[in-house]
């Protein structure tokens, strides 16, 4: 696991110089969120769906600990064809994906999507976005009605992230998403973030 994040330190320099300007946590717009609402739903007591993507573990962490907290339920998006075990191949792929705008096809289906009222779509950042099968996942579902909460994890920035699953799910209501940063503890240690997860959740109303 250190190596992996070792040789995500190199690589992502060049990677951090187009992040600097953003923030741990992005505030889409109400342009970004199509939010009309002038009060906001209460989250307290809602039916809560945490839905997310991890190739290394850090997103799965965050999107588990945000379950256990909610009594909500858990879908991980997985490629049906696995991405390599090894960072830099996995990296040649993933770009290569994303270049092309590939919708990969993924496993399995959430039984009864309908039932949720609120949905966290997580993932780790890669290459600027959320990985392609968090697309393939968002776009075989109707979120219209639902509060759809982002959220991402990342090296050194969320880039377009954050907003891009925003983009995606343009019938839903929104809240601030969150990215968690892995760079100030070198990449390591998900559980020192338990405390940026609790003040966000609790923020929201849950
Ligand atoms: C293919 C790939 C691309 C990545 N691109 C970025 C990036 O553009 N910006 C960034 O800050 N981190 C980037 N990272 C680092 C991951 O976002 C970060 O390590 C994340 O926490 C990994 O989440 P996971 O453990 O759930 O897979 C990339 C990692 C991989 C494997």
């Amino acid at each position: 696991m250190k190596k992996i994040f070792s040789l995500a330190a190199t690589m992502l320099l060049t990677v951090t110089a187009l992040n600097a300007c953003t923030t741990n946590e992005s505030r889409p717009t109400n342009n970004d969120t199509n939010t009309t609402n002038e009060k906001p739903m209460e989250l307290k007591g809602k039916k809560v769906l945490v839905a997310y993507f991890s190739w290394s573990g850090n997103t799965k962490y965050a999107a588990q600990y945000i379950a256990t907290k909610l009594n909500a339920d858990e879908f991980e998006i997985v490629r049906e064809k696995p991405y390599p075990t090894e960072y830099q191949p996995c990296t040649e792929e993933a770009k290569i994906e994303k270049e092309a705008g590939e919708r990969p096809a993924i496993n399995g289906k959430v039984e009864n999507m309908g039932q949720y009222d609120v949905v966290f779509i997580c993932a780790p950042v890669w290459w600027y976005t959320a990985p392609m099968p968090v697309f393939s996942f968002i776009e075989q579902y109707d979120f219209k009605g639902k509060t759809v909460i982002p959220l991402c994890t990342a090296y050194s920035g969320p880039s377009s992230t954050l907003k891009d699953i925003v983009k995606a799910t343009p019938d839903s209501d929104h809240r601030d998403g969150i990215c968690l940063v892995t760079k100030e503890m070198n990449a390591i240690g998900m559980e020192k973030l338990n405390s940026k997860i609790d003040r966000w959740l609790s923020g929201m109303g849950f």
